[in-house]
């Protein structure tokens, strides 16, 4: 049987409870997955991508058949040099709808061997989002039931690094 790859794309800055939750379910779909940190120098992020990829990959450790890895450039391109079949993505609202709607209709447009695939939120985080988590975490909030271990203690105190 062919190996089912995937990659779960996302700027993870920073990785959150949600994140870890829908990359544990697809683990247990796809025989791997990548974990794809976007590295964009166009966009200012919190934390440094360096940091980003540390958090993620402290935050799947347990999960056996995951590697984060950093891209840049198109998604499809990265999709094709890790021979992924698809695009792994996280549904919260209603109000995520159009933008993931639009992106997944590009990269298919690109690429059409390359399917998008969505996996529901778990209610219990469908609230949930990483700008919210870095401004609580700023202004002195507790977030330890948002994010993973790492990330809280990273965030404690509210400082960027
Ligand atoms: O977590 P995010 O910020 O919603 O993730 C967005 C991401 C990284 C999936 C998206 O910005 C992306 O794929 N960027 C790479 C550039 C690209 O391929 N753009 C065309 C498709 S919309």
């Amino acid at each position: 049987m062919k190996n089912k790859i995937a990659i779960c794309p996302g700027s993870f800055d920073p990785i959150t409870n949600g994140h870890v939750d829908i990359i544990e379910r697809a683990s247990k779909i796809f025989d791997k997955i990548f974990i794809a940190v976007l590295e964009n120098p166009d966009k200012e992020s919190f934390f440094s991508l360096t940091e980003r990829l540390r958090l993620v990959k402290s935050s799947v450790s347990h999960l056996k058949n995951i590697e984060v890895e950093s891209f840049h450039g198109l998604l499809v391109e990265y999709a094709r040099r890790v021979s992924a079949k698809a695009i792994i993505r996280g549904l919260r609202a209603v109000s995520d709808f159009e933008y993931e709607f639009q992106m997944a209709l590009t990269n298919r447009k690109m690429d059409a061997e390359l399917e998008t695939i969505f996996f529901m939120t778990d209610h219990k985080y469908s609230y949930l989002s990483s700008s919210y988590v870095k401004q609580i975490a700023v202004l002195g909030g507790d977030i330890k039931d948002f994010v993973p271990p790492a990330v809280l203690k990273k965030l404690k105190g509210g400082k960027k690094q």
